[in-house]
């Protein structure tokens, strides 16, 4: 979104206040432990919270289908800042699930101005050629156009009659003002981040979103379209146990048995809830209280671990009973890396990040001039040590350029002992980011004409 819509966790707080923003978006807080196979950014706290991640973690361990949704605005150079998704990306393609990549060409259109030709240039030849090198497969990975998919376009329009514009006024900021292609933007989001669930894309599963926390707001309106749109919702019961309930729309109430005055059509009504109870019969629960009149069902013995997987044998119900059922969207959302001046990171401001084919006389000029948690004198530091969390170069090797976490350690116990001087972090964070640099800009070379290997049928 444009910047004056976009929540920004630098400007009204400290960059480390990311508990605030738990509490304040609803996010559940990372919990480590329960990560089977943790990727260098989940060991290092680095994605710092989720939602239903558990699904996808669940999916990982049984093995089951799996997707990945990540997009991407085709305007601007990629830079370090941009690495981070695609870093999570990749760790979810090895654990198996398939890759689904939303080049942003009409979000780009509407909010910077760029045309659809432009923004196709900058995604192929800017974007994708580096996430190929840093290690995308092709044969799991589909990047596709959002002017180039009807079906997202479709998905969105349809979206759009779950949510209005007061909805839109209060999480964007939107007035009178704003033009409708912009308005229409996060409902074409919503699309991308829901479209991978129909049939034609991989049908009903879990799909991930890995995010920068600025862009919870859309996963959020997502979530909510979603929930909207599900015939069956499940509640937990007052007295323990589970209730479900019929959500009946102007598109569902044929199904569930609403006739257009209102009334009850009880044969269908009992129809759909013999279907409901055969679908319950599965989990074997001893007491089941079924009320196809008020459109009920309690399962006093149900617990919340029942409650995903029931859920899931709903939306195919629905589906099978002609609703879309669709699934919230499962996130995981990470910290921004700290701009290599002190302030935040800015593609419009080059000093305060590292692009992708910087030099690496470029990367080196910004390492040197990069804000220091050192002290003022060598003997101050000797005795005082260095401050890591204001040290960039520290923190760069931290986010970016090593994946040896006790390597990692001893670099930070030298620093805070004085140990390893500020010059020396500085050079330490050269060298790596030398490798690293010339490793990506060696594989650019090697997948620059294999682009096509990462398209979608639908983008050629
Ligand atoms: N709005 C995102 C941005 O500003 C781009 C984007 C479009 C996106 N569709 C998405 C991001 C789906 C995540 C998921 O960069």
């Amino acid at each position: 979104m444009e910047e004056g819509h976009r929540i920004d966790p630098w400007s009204s707080q400290q960059s480390t206040d990311y508990q605030r923003l738990i509490q304040k978006f609803g996010l559940e807080p990372l919990d480590l432990p329960s990560i089977p196979a943790p990727n260098t950014l989940h060991r290092r706290g680095i994605i710092f919270a989720h939602r239903d991640f558990d699904v996808i973690l669940n999916s990982i361990k049984n093995n089951t289908n799996f997707g990945v949704l990540t997009g991407l605005m085709p305007s601007g150079k990629m830079h370090l800042g941009h690495s981070m998704v695609i870093e999570q990306v990749k760790w979810f393609q090895e654990q198996g699930g398939d890759v689904n990549v939303a080049v942003a060409d009409l979000e780009a259109l509407a909010t910077r101005s760029k045309s659809l030709d432009e923004g196709r240039k900058t995604a192929i030849e800017e974007y994708i050629v580096n996430y190929a090198a840093l290690g995308l497969k092709p044969d799991t990975t589909n990047v596709y156009f959002q002017s180039k998919r009807p079906q997202v376009q479709r998905l969105a329009f349809t979206l759009g009659r779950k949510t209005n514009l007061s909805e839109f006024e209060s999480i964007y900021g939107f007035k009178g003002g704003t033009n409708l292609a912009h308005v229409q933007s996060p409902l074409i989001q919503a699309g991308d981040i829901m479209h991978p669930q129909l049939e034609e894309f991989g049908g009903l599963r879990p799909i991930v979103v890995p995010v920068g926390v600025d862009q919870d707001p859309h996963l959020r309106l997502t979530r909510g379209l979603a929930s909207k749109t599900n015939w069956f919702n499940i509640k937990n019961r007052k007295n323990g146990g589970l209730n479900i309930t019929l959500s009946i729309q102007d598109e569902n109430a044929n199904a569930l048995g609403v006739s257009p005055n209102g009334s009850l059509i009880r044969e269908t009504r009992n129809t759909v809830f013999n279907k409901i109870t055969n679908v319950i019969s599965q989990f074997g629960f001893a007491d089941v209280f079924p009320n196809p009149k008020h459109g009920t069902i309690e399962i006093p013995g149900a617990t919340s671990r029942e409650k995903f997987a029931l859920k899931f044998e709903l939306l195919k119900l629905e589906r099978y009973l002609g609703g879309m059922g669709l699934m919230p969207p499962c996130s995981t959302y990470h910290r921004f890396a700290v701009g290599m001046t002190g302030d935040k990171m800015s593609s419009s401001k080059p000093e305060t990040t590292i692009f992708m084919d910087d030099s690496i006389a470029e990367m080196s000029k910004k390492v040197k001039r990069a804000r220091s948690g050192g002290q003022a004198t060598v003997e101050e530091h000797r005795r005082l040590g260095g401050d890591c969390s204001k040290d960039v170069a520290f923190q760069y090797l931290e986010f970016f350029f090593t994946t040896d976490d006790k390597e990692l350690e001893e670099i930070r116990n030298d620093y805070e002992n004085g140990r390893i001087l500020a010059g020396e972090m500085k050079q330490l964070c050269i060298d790596n980011a030398t490798d690293w640099l010339n490793d990506l800009s060696e594989k650019r070379d090697e997948w620059s004409g294999r682009i096509n290997e990462f398209l979608a049928h639908d983008s050629h």
